[in-house]
């Protein structure tokens, strides 16, 4: 590496000035993770989801919680060791999937990456994939519930 290109930000706001390059929402989940398990590597739940990143080794699991009768998630519990996209993106999750009576499996599945996106006021283009670990590990969660609780 030359002189050049060393310490040189992967990613750089357009003013090059100190400002924050994500928004107020994307700094309020960084910096205030909703649901994160910070101090166990284990926790209690009925499935559970665990995914890396290809693009950068980053690796996301994700813990639910669940109620069988109505099928919703009481309980989205996470870490992670990716970036603060990841994070931001992730605490989201856990609050989309959680809220009002916590989201059905069903709907669980079906969110996307964009759906997240769109509640945080977006990303930078090149941490798109930053967003997809949650809603990947969320996804394999509720896989996992589906076979481990199959109905009889
Ligand atoms: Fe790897 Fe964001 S750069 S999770």
């Amino acid at each position: 590496m030359n002189k050049e290109t060393k310490n040189i930000p992967d990613v750089t706001s357009c003013g090059q000035s100190s400002s924050w390059l994500y928004n107020d929402t994307v700094k309020e989940h960084f910096l205030n993770p909703r649901n994160i398990l910070i101090n166990d590597t284990q926790h209690e739940s009925d499935g559970i989801g665990i995914v890396g990143s290809p693009a950068c080794g980053d690796m996301m699991v994700v813990w639910i919680k669940v109620d069988k009768d109505s099928e919703r998630i009481t309980e989205c519990v996470w870490r992670t060791f990716g970036c603060a996209s990841a994070i931001a993106s992730t605490s989201m999750m856990s609050v989309m999937a959680t809220e009002n009576g916590g989201m059905t499996l069903r709907d669980a599945k079906r969110l996307s990456p964009e759906a997240i996106l769109d509640r945080l006021g977006g990303l930078p283009d090149r941490k798109y994939h930053c967003s997809v670990l949650g809603h990947q590990a969320l996804r394999e969660a509720v896989l996992d519930f589906e076979t481990n609780h199959a109905k009889q």
